[in-house]
């Protein structure tokens, strides 16, 4: 164990099995360790690093707010704040935006802006309907919408006001929206519960029973928005318009930073309801600025799309070399590989081993989620060493 992981075990509460490596350096797609090891980064921070490690459009912009203005409070009006509030807007199907540090924080505001509405609205009306296998944060609330059990189960009780029903079945929202019902929340793909994709058809079906019971659909685009799925959202491939939307992640390149985006008529709030001391703070939004302008005028998303399905085709090569590969699925760049056992901690173990950094998302699948300005070249380096990891255990 080195010096620094001894440290932390000290230190630190377990909330995490750590990969063993101490990582001091990111550039582009790649990594380095305290051993001076370099690695091809394909889990990029989770989902955050957009244009990878270091990108220079975001030094620059993070560099010069640094030294010209870091944070006041939100009694004051900001200039980045108010350009990316801008830019989201104009770029999505939204019209008002609110700005806090991270995705759970994000999709709790969106839940007290559905109350509202309901409260407004719909005679006081207060339930959310989420999906079974949905991932949507850490935070109290956010744990009651998740819909896993093992997220749920220390914590009970939980806030009440949510009910998780079987994902890809509209029958069993239909079945579990009653006159206390606000809104429906999803994913436009379960990230965190193993890149799980909408059968054809779902999502617009929930679209159209929020519309006829005019309840709000919010979409949790934590880990598809900008440019992950291919599209700059993910509800562009759908056919459909959230009433309310929620970013974080890869919005600001590893600046913590989370959003929620909504229609007009959705915007309830009033002054002294809702706020954050550090949502909306110049430096996350001088960051979040720059990347989403950088993705759309250089349109990443279209890389995505087109590296996504080479990827993918790539993994289906693999799938008929390797007989335990039983699964391949994603959109853009956000893939999973499942297999028949569960071999997924072994495998990130003989990647990490080989020099590619990849995620464990259930115990027989992995997940790639690499920076969405990767390229074909990278993507084949990537599967040359997991071939080689696959062979390993053949
Ligand atoms: C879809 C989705 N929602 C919410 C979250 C929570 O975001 P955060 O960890 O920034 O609170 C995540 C994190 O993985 C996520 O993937």
């Amino acid at each position: 164990m080195s010096h620094w992981q001894e440290l932390e075990s000290k230190y630190f509460m377990k909330t995490v099995e750590r990969i063993p490596l101490t990582l001091v350096r990111g550039q582009g797609a790649r990594v380095w360790d305290d051993d001076g090891q370099e690695y091809l980064d394909f889990v990029a921070g989770w989902a955050v690093n957009s244009l990878g490690h270091c990108p220079p459009v975001v030094i620059e912009a993070v560099g010069e707010q640094v030294r010209t203005l870091i944070q006041t409070s939100n009694q004051f009006y900001t200039v980045p704040q108010i350009q990316l509030a801008e830019i989201l807007v104009q770029n999505s199907c939204l019209d008002k935006v609110f700005f806090c540090n991270s995705g759970a924080e994000a999709n709790e505001g969106a839940v007290k802006l559905a109350r509202r509405y309901g409260k407004n609205y719909l005679d006081g009306a207060y339930e959310v309907i989420t999906a079974m296998s949905s991932f949507h944060g850490r935070t109290l609330s956010m744990v009651a919408a998740t819909g896993q059990p093992k997220f749920q189960q220390p914590y009970i009780p939980l806030p009440v006001g949510f009910t998780n029903v079987e994902y890809n079945n509209i029958e069993a929202i239909k079945e579990a929206t009653t006159d206390q019902t606000c809104a429906i929340m999803l994913e436009p793909v379960q990230g965190e519960g193993g890149v799980n994709l909408p059968n054809d058809g779902y999502l617009a079906a929930v679209s159209t029973w929020c519309d006829q019971k005019g309840i709000l659909l919010i979409l949790d685009e934590i880990q598809t928005g900008v440019g992950r799925t291919g599209t700059l959202f993910g509800y562009e491939q759908y056919g459909i318009e959230p009433d309310i939307m929620t970013l974080a992640k890869g919005l600001a390149s590893g600046i913590p930073i989370g959003a929620i985006l909504a229609k007009d008529k959705v915007s309830v709030f009033t002054p002294g309801d809702h706020g954050s001391t550090f949502g909306g703070n110049p430096v996350a939004c001088a960051a979040g600025y720059a990347t989403l302008k950088y993705v759309i005028d250089n349109d990443v998303a279209g890389n995505v799309k087109r590296v996504g399905q080479y990827f993918v085709s790539r993994l289906e090569e693999l799938k008929q070399k390797f007989q335990f590969i039983t699964d391949v699925r994603g959109r853009g760049l956000l893939i999973a590989v499942e297999f028949s056992s569960e071999i997924a901690n072994s495998m990130v173990k003989a990647c990490l081993d080989r020099g590619l950094l990849i995620n464990r998302v259930k115990p027989n699948a992995l997940r790639f989620i690499p920076p969405l300005n990767i390229t074909n070249s990278e993507v084949d380096e990537a599967l040359s060493i997991l071939d080689g990891a696959l062979s390993s255990i053949d």
